[in-house]
């Protein structure tokens, strides 16, 4: 067991007395790109995790193992510390982001770990980010709530790794509920626990295993376009202050002021916004043919107009189609990862297999899959 093995690796490196975390990653619903516009998200927190083990050291270092890629890094708690290894600025960037809140983190050792697919838009990252402040908060009583440490992963991200991403990844980690979806209000940070037992069907994860493009700097190019559209629909409506507070009539008049490109962007957004709203509805009436119909819309839109879809997800969609399955679509920021879909429980056989055979001959890929279980945010193991 993964567990087993961080404790009997931190014995090795750092001796006895050391305390483990665990913090999952997300699936998400609907609403998508979302986040950053101040929309709604409907995330869960899975089975897939990243742990930590930790103790405090007595110095002013901070010693970490990677057990995955068995590498480690060992550097300090100033700004100017900054680790050379890209997986150690989640750690670092924790770390600073606590300090510019006035904390005072002592030097300590660290293992982690996970089964989070990297890569895969199952947010391993904001599982990272979240189980070292889990950890960090716990072992140091700093006083922060868990939607504190979500803002603190985020902020990480922002400022140590360079995508300013939205909340949502780091907020389902620290937050998530089993067998709940959290219904989230990214501009108000309100939230509701949406339980989400869909019977007769599972939700079940197809991994093209690819990742194009340099996902975060197009990600980054994505906010630039929706804060672009937000500018010029300000300057008649000055209440607008995310595409969230934007109608497609608003939109409409900015036509000719913004690049087609943009317009398009924001357009997806607009319209995704109203999508999740829609799919809160049909969720409450047990309507999982209306949820899937917005998932393939979710899809096609990502695709044509937020252009962040590729080949082998579109071909992932088009097969769930084909095989009759109730609602797919591209999860997470894009240009690779998953698809989620939601399957009828008697035809999941035959999907997995159909489209993996069909996915391997078309790519050479072999298809990564994973049923979804929602399970509880952040928390101590021992
Ligand atoms: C990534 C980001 C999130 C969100 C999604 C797209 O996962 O980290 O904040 O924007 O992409 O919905």
């Amino acid at each position: 067991m993964r567990t087993l093995k961080i404790k009997e690796k931190f014995e090795e490196l750092f001796g006895f007395g050391g305390v483990l975390y665990t913090s999952p990653g997300r699936i998400n619903l609907i609403g998508e790109h979302t986040d950053y516009n101040g929309g709604f998200v409907l995330p869960g927190a899975i089975d897939k995790a990243m742990y930590c083990e930790i103790k405090p050291n007595g110095t002013d270092k901070i010693k970490v193992y990677a057990l995955d890629l068995d590498e480690s890094s060992e550097f300090g708690l100033k700004e100017e510390d900054k680790p050379k290894e890209s997986w150690a600025k989640y750690i670092f960037g924790v770390v600073r982001e606590m300090t510019k809140k006035g904390k005072k983190i002592p030097g300590f050792n660290i293992v982690i770990s996970g089964d989070v697919p990297l890569g895969a838009g199952m947010s391993s990252s904001a599982a990272l980010e979240s189980v070292v402040g889990y950890a960090l908060n716990d072992q140091f009583q700093l006083g922060f709530t868990r939607q504190e440490l979500a803002a603190i992963g985020q902020a990480t991200e922002h400022n140590y790794v360079g995508v300013k991403c939205g909340i949502m990844d780091q907020f389902a980690s620290c937050m998530g509920k089993e067998a709940s979806l959290i219904r989230l209000d990214c501009r108000s940070l309100e939230y509701e626990y949406i339980p989400f037992h869909p019977k007769g069907y599972k939700l079940v994860l197809l991994n093209t295993c690819v990742t194009h493009e340099l996902a975060s700097s197009a990600y980054n190019k994505r906010r630039e376009s929706c804060e672009k559209v937000v500018e010029a629909i300000a300057e008649k409506h000055p209440e607008v202050k995310h595409l969230r507070d934007a109608n497609p009539d608003m939109l409409r008049e900015v036509k000719d002021k913004v690049s087609a490109e943009d317009y398009l962007r924001a357009e997806f957004v607009i319209e995704e916004i109203q999508r999740l709203l829609d799919t809160c509805e049909a969720l409450k009436k047990d309507d999982y043919d209306t949820v899937g119909k917005k998932m393939y819309e979710t899809h096609k839109g990502l695709s044509e107009k937020y252009e962040v879809s590729c080949r082998e997800l579109d071909f992932l969609n088009d097969k769930a189609k084909e095989l009759g399955v109730t609602g797919s679509r591209v999860m997470g920021g894009g240009f690779g990862g998953c698809t989620i879909n939601l399957v009828k429980e008697d035809c999941i056989d035959e999907f997995v297999k159909k489209a993996s055979e069909d996915y391997e001959k078309e790519f050479g890929i072999q298809l990564k899959i994973y049923d979804v279980v929602i399970k509880d945010g952040a928390k101590r193991l021992d």
